[in-house]
């Protein structure tokens, strides 16, 4: 019996049952073999039903993301040339960091099921329970560094762009790449770039949406400011598929960027939640500044209109959308 066979009757029968005796007979092995193999496929997360006069019926298949799946019908020139599945590691930025620095090609994308050290933008820890998106892609674009922030914003482009096509979710970003619906946040990007001071060596772009994890895995403290897709559309989210759409729309975004960087900004304002509505920026415990989110520059950074009609150009900072 090969590995996989009892799933694959389970799978084609999957409107009825099929008896012990029949996959046993099918399979040539013993109806214990068959027991202990319905056993291992439930501890991996499948849901089989088992009758006694009947026999066994899936109901589930885990919710798991598979290279092959994610392969499929992939259409991408340069993001996703190496794809990396992990079931866990401490953080994918971190991963593919470490890869960028041995060599790995530009596109090398590094995926995981769960983290267990993810990291948030300026310093924060990022929580990463199972059933959510956790990705790092490695860049390797011939720009000077302080064009980087640009890929950030590409990146939070080439995300809500996935979701609204994928999930017709009308979501938007948050300055600088917070990934928001109904006022509350589902995603974020971080991008850790390595470079000389005229150089970029590599730019790792990590991505963390969430997705079907339940909001109860989250600290009390960013609950009620988050939410989810599953939670936003009511049902539970095909991951695969949504990766799927979200490799393919970086690709096609970091092409307009490399080509063009004012697409992306363009499209950026197109999918803004920020500009025009009075904001809180903070850089740090009681340093906070208030003005109104005036539009952003060509290099990506806020411009904010003060009280006093002075213009202040932000390049990192919490914002906080106090009024629209
Ligand atoms: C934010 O603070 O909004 C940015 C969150 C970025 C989280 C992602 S999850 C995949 C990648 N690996 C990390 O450790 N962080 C990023």
């Amino acid at each position: 019996m090969r590995k996989d066979d009892i799933l694959r009757f389970l799978m084609r029968s999957r409107t009825g049952h099929v008896s012990g005796g029949d996959l046993a007979k099918k399979l040539n092995v013993s109806r214990t073999a068959v027991w202990k193999h319905i056993k291992t496929l439930k501890q991996k997360g499948y849901s089989i039903e088992a009758i006694p006069s009947k026999g066994y019926r899936l109901l589930s298949v885990p919710d798991v993301i598979l290279p092959d799946d994610v392969r499929k019908g992939l259409k991408t020139s340069v993001i996703g040339r190496k794809l990396h599945l992990l079931p866990e590691t401490v953080s994918t930025n971190t991963l593919a960091a470490s890869m960028a620095r041995e060599g790995a090609v530009e596109g090398t994308v590094v995926i995981a099921e769960f983290q267990t050290g993810g990291k948030g933008r300026l310093g924060r820890t990022w929580t990463s329970p199972p059933g959510n998106l956790y990705l790092s892609v490695v860049l390797r674009p011939d720009i000077p560094p302080y064009k980087a922030p640009l890929i950030t914003l590409m990146g939070a482009v080439a995300v809500a762009s996935s979701i609204r096509e994928q999930l017709k979710l009308r979501v938007g970003i948050k300055w600088p790449n917070d990934i928001y619906f109904a006022g509350k946040k589902m995603g974020g990007i971080l991008t850790e770039m390595s470079a000389e001071p005229d150089r970029v060596h590599h730019v790792v772009l990590g991505i963390g949406i969430d997705v079907n994890m339940e909001l109860k895995e989250l600290p009390l403290e960013v609950r009620r400011m988050s939410t989810t897709l599953a939670v936003e559309t009511c049902g539970k989210i095909d991951r695969t598929a949504l990766l799927r759409q979200v490799l393919s729309e970086l690709d096609r975004w970091y092409a307009k960027f490399l080509e063009n960087e004012s697409s992306v900004l363009t499209e950026w304002r197109k999918l803004d939640i920020t500009l025009g509505s009075s904001v809180s920026v903070a850089f740090g415990p009681g340093n906070v500044m208030e003005g109104i989110a005036d539009d952003l520059d060509q290099e990506g950074r806020l411009v904010l209109r003060l009280k006093d009609g002075a213009l202040r150009t932000v390049a990192a900072g919490d914002v906080t959308i106090l009024k629209r």
